[in-house]
């Protein structure tokens, strides 16, 4: 998806500022977090796309953050016990007092070199100051 953003001046810095925010968690399968189909629990893997979200969102403004909200999530690919996980979120809409991160799980096998795409998201975040009003995402605080 590419970014879009409803700031003015379009801006280099934001730009910078999003890859540079880009957070990438990599997990183990182990049986501890699979479903009786010996796969990857949808569930762990919301939470961790929701995790590996708030990090990029967080690295991008330097503010208190909450989730406002998910939109479609597609698991287009079990991720099977005994596999690795990498889970990518980057900054793809940057409001006022909003962004937008697109989250997506490959899933790689161990003992070759094997990856594909497995699970896609976007998750909403607000930046919210001492009252948990909505404030300003952009700047960042440094
Ligand atoms: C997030 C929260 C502070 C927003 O308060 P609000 O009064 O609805 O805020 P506003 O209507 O002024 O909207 C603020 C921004 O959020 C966006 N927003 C609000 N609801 C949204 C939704 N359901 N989906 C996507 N964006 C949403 C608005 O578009 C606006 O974005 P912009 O400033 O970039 O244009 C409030 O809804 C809240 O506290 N929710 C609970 C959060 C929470 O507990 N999360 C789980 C744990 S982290």
């Amino acid at each position: 998806m590419p970014l879009t953003h409803t700031q003015s001046p379009y801006s280099e810095a934001m730009l910078a500022r999003i890859e540079q925010s880009e957070a990438r968690v990599i997990k183990a399968i182990f049986p501890s977090i699979t479903n009786h189909h010996n796969t990857l629990f949808g569930g762990e893997a919301l939470a961790w796309m929701d995790e590996t979200a708030f990090i990029a969102a967080t690295r991008f403004c330097r503010k208190p953050l909450v989730t406002v909200s998910s939109d479609r999530i597609d698991f287009n690919k079990a991720i099977p016990a005994g596999t690795l996980a990498e889970i990518i979120a980057k900054v793809i809409h940057v409001g006022n007092t909003s962004l937008k991160v697109e989250v997506n799980i490959f899933v790689e096998d161990m003992y070759q070199d094997l990856r594909e795409h497995a699970i896609r998201g976007v998750f909403t975040f607000v930046a919210v100051d001492d009252d948990r009003k909505p404030t300003q995402v952009w700047p960042p605080h440094t």
